[in-house]
């Protein structure tokens, strides 16, 4: 009874204090989950109907400077067959992405050098020129103010940058030193400012994250106001330092999706690759549990074996309109239908 209380506080929009969030993560039963999924679901249902709408993720490059103790690409990793592609195959993934009724394209990328401000400008203005009526979402991880507003004087509509974890000590533990939790959130804050459409982020089971890590998390979202918020779970990754780590669970997962969409009631919310990675049903079941977005994969699929940021991650074999038939069956079995749509936050 006391949680189902804490969720209808939530619902009513006040501010839980760090320990009911506390209380709220760690004695909740899948009676009391059920019960999240179900007010989440009415929410998101109340302001975007049974709409799902679809992002043609492209993972441009797996070069990355950074060296995330959980990442499949982190620059040490020496099994990782290093590719880049170019600004035409990108137009390309573009092009069969909008035969395939997609209107958001993501670019997403490790944090490679190779390409500069004026790159990405062309790229953005070219797909543009394609496809006035898209969206473009980046996710090129840390950049400067000044490279933010470039990026987005030339078209940029979006950006994705996972905050990871809104715990100073616990992003020290996830991260080499290098890396500081005050310059991701400023990054944030930025993005923001400038006038994106800003999505942030977290791994659920990360090594070291308790439910304090957890409370801290949902208090940072909501000092942020995102338009968009990207959860998974964390899964390890063979050949990193997190190698032999738990993996994040499916109850926690969707109990944090449900959550995070009764909070903060009109944010776009995916139900991730890394959810469906670890169980079959997982990306319907975060739908079920609030999510409103699912981002397949547009990378050729010469590459997708090598973006591979986690183990098992599904879709690396599949052609784009696979995934697209594929989606369009899982998300009509749940009643719900996939849109050709932009899918812009709802005010
Ligand atoms: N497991 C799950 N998610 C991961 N990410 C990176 N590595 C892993 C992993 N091992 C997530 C990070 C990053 C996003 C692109 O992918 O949260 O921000
Ligand atoms: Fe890629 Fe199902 S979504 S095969």
């Amino acid at each position: 009874m006391k949680l189902r209380e804490l969720i209808d506080k939530l619902e009513l929009e006040e501010v839980l204090r760090k320990n009911e969030w506390i209380t709220l993560l760690e004695e909740y039963t899948e009676e009391d989950a059920g019960y999240a999924a179900k007010k989440a679901r009415l929410i998101a249902d109340k302001i975007y109907g049974k709409e799902i709408y679809i992002r043609g993720l492209i993972e441009f490059t797996n070069y990355c400077k950074n060296d995330c103790y959980y990442c499949g690409i982190r620059r040490s990793n020496q099994n990782v067959d290093r590719y880049r592609l170019t600004r035409e195959q990108i137009l390309e993934c573009c092009d069969k992405g909008w035969e395939l009724g997609y209107r958001t394209f993501v670019l997403q990328g490790g944090e490679d050098g190779f390409y500069n401000d004026a790159w990405f400008e062309e790229t953005i203005v070219r797909i543009k020129e394609a496809y006035p009526e898209c969206a473009i979402t980046l996710s090129l991880g840390e950049r400067s103010r000044e490279s933010y507003q470039r990026l987005f004087d030339a078209g940029a509509d979006r950006y994705l940058l996972r905050h990871e974890t809104a715990n100073e000590l616990h992003y020290g533990k996830l991260h080499p030193e290098e890396l500081h939790l005050k310059n991701r959130k400023e990054c944030l804050w930025n993005l923001r400012e400038i006038g994106y459409q800003v999505g942030c982020g977290f791994m659920v089971g990360s090594p070291y994250q308790t439910s304090a890590e957890l409370a801290e998390d949902m208090e940072f979202i909501h000092q942020l106001k995102p338009h968009m918020v990207g959860i998974g779970p964390f899964i390890p990754q063979a050949d990193t330092p997190f190698a032999k780590e738990a993996q994040g669970t499916l109850s926690m997962t969707l109990f944090l999706v449900s959550l995070i969409r009764i909070m903060e009631k009109n944010v776009l919310l995916p139900a991730t690759t890394a959810l469906g990675t670890i169980d079959p049903k997982g990306r319907e079941l975060g739908i079920l549990a609030g999510a409103n977005v699912i981002m397949p994969n547009l990378s050729p699929v010469s590459v997708r074996e090598k973006y591979k940021l986690y183990d098992n991650k599904i879709c690396t074999g599949e052609e784009a309109a696979e995934c697209r038939a594929c989606i369009d069956r899982r998300i009509t079995s749940i009643g719900y239908n996939i849109v050709s749509k932009r899918g812009d936050y709802k005010v």
